[in-house]
């Protein structure tokens, strides 16, 4: 019964946020030079920059926090963790990491080769950029549904596409490709799902040719609980055997925990190659810490080991993706062009529909971030013009990416539908004034054009 149907939880402890003027936040925005990176976090009412990082932690995860054990190596709480991991994903070796990136690093030195294609449904930037320093060529393969904003009503956009994984494999030989990596959910089109026959299928490949498989878990259980909504099979399994199968098929795994983790930092790397362990070990040892502890406190690995349990009950992700969908459904009810269906852990507005008389060079995707926070206070992201256009080094020409998004992410276990409902009501009212609003002009960008979205500086046109 849905009208029975809320929240698993209810609310022990409450951190306040502030409300503001419009004329507050259009002089705070003026300062941060129309950057919402630059903004202090006190001035923002609900923030939707990230889902990273951001979740609120469970009495027991608190409870689990008093009783970390801080020794430097074997402590208590590195085998807590260690046995949360292995029961829920099943890989018998297991490695903490600071957090995802550092994971990501270890992953690109272990398998990464100068000149090899390392072809993913969507990568995420922290491992292509640590694949491309090692000298590879990370490809993405998403299948063409998941590369529009059209609501194309397809339930799985975060699958690779076979054949051109097939193609690649051929066009260039096994012996360069040293890795495939399977995102999970597809961040970087909506963290859109992929189905587990797509897992087993890039698996039954990755086996033929002798080629490693790891899976960028970040979003694992969110992942599953889709495969348990939409892949016929699946609807009597739980999420925790859902996920077990999901990991059977691949060699490894790296995950920001950060993420389904429920934990505000941490990260790790899964294998069950023993060959690889003695590496694996060296370099988390060099760059992270001892082996037992891997750059975290042992209060975050208890956290962690309570939060990979939490973040796969099914009473708590149900309550999760409903509340994305309620977002994204009260949107689209307005008129207002998002992509469909909504994926895992945000709502992606299409900027460019939003705004069509704003041209990619002047950020229409930023133009709308701006906008929302000078009217609601609410704090999304631009990817898209600003985040993700490339220049030619010789010609200095910028192209623009397919898609202009903005990105409104729900941190876990954070805010309610009504917070939900004041960002609807602000979207609503900037769509009202869609005519009149005007783009932006970039005065700097900072040191390097991949990572300006952090840095730059924009005027108002
Ligand atoms: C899919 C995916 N992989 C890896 C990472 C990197 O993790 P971290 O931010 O913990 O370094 C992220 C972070 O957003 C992510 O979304």
């Amino acid at each position: 019964m849905k009208f029975l149907n809320a929240e698993p939880f209810r609310i022990k402890v409450v951190e306040p946020i502030t409300k503001s003027t419009r004329e507050q936040r259009d002089e705070w925005i003026e300062k941060a030079y129309y950057n919402v990176f630059k903004l202090r976090a006190e001035n923002v009412y609900i923030d939707m920059l990230t889902d990273s990082g951001t979740s609120a932690m469970s009495s027991n995860q608190w409870a689990g926090i008093m009783t970390g054990d801080e020794s430097y190596a074997g402590c208590k709480s590195f085998f807590n963790f260690e046995k949360a991991a292995q029961d829920i994903l099943g890989f018998p070796y297991v490695q903490p990491t600071h957090q995802g990136r550092a994971a990501d690093f270890i992953m690109s030195q272990l398998y990464a080769k100068k000149g090899g294609y390392i072809p993913g449904n969507m990568h995420f930037d922290s491992f292509k950029g640590h694949a491309e320093v090692a000298g590879s060529i990370p490809v993405d393969l998403v299948i063409a549904e998941g590369r529009t904003a059209n609501a194309i009503n397809h339930p799985f956009k975060g699958n690779m596409d076979i054949e051109k994984l097939q193609a690649i494999i051929d066009e260039h030989g096994t012996e360069n490709i040293p890795l495939i990596i399977m995102t999970v959910t597809c961040n970087g089109n909506g963290g859109q799902p992929v189905s587990m026959a797509n897992i087993k299928e890039v698996s039954a490949i990755a086996k033929k040719y002798d080629i490693p498989f790891m899976i960028d878990a970040a979003r694992f259980a969110e992942n599953c609980y889709f495969i348990k909504q939409r892949e016929a099979g699946y609807e009597h399994k739980t999420v925790k055997e859902i996920a077990k199968e999901m990991f059977s098929y691949a060699d490894g795994c790296v995950m920001s925990a950060k993420k389904d983790g429920m934990v505000n930092i941490g990260g790790f790397i899964c294998t069950r190659d023993e060959e690889m362990v003695p590496m694996i070990n060296l370099l988390a040892i060099v760059n992270e810490g001892f082996v037992t502890y891997g750059g975290l406190s042992g209060r975050d690995l208890e956290a962690l080991a309570i939060g990979l349990d939490e973040g796969t009950e099914e009473e708590y992700l149900e309550y999760r993706i409903e509340q994305v969908k309620y977002l994204g459904d009260e949107l689209a009810k307005r008129g207002i062009p998002i992509i469909l269906p909504t994926g895992g852990h945000g709502v992606y507005i299409d900027a460019r529909k939003f705004y069509p008389k704003i041209p990619q060079s002047e950020f229409p995707g930023q133009a709308l971030v701006v906008e929302l926070y000078k009217t609601g206070g609410v704090r999304g992201v631009e990817l898209g013009s600003c985040a993700f256009s490339k220049r030619d080094p010789e010609t200095g020409e910028i192209t623009y990416p397919e898609l202009d998004l903005v990105r409104l992410s729900i941190s876990r276990r954070v805010y309610t539908n009504r917070h939900m409902d004041v960002v609807v009501n602000s979207l609503a009212d900037v769509y009202e004034r869609r005519d009149t609003m005007k783009g932006l002009r970039i005065t700097y960008e900072g040191p390097i054009l991949s990572l300006r979205h952090f840095t730059a500086r924009f005027e108002l046109l």
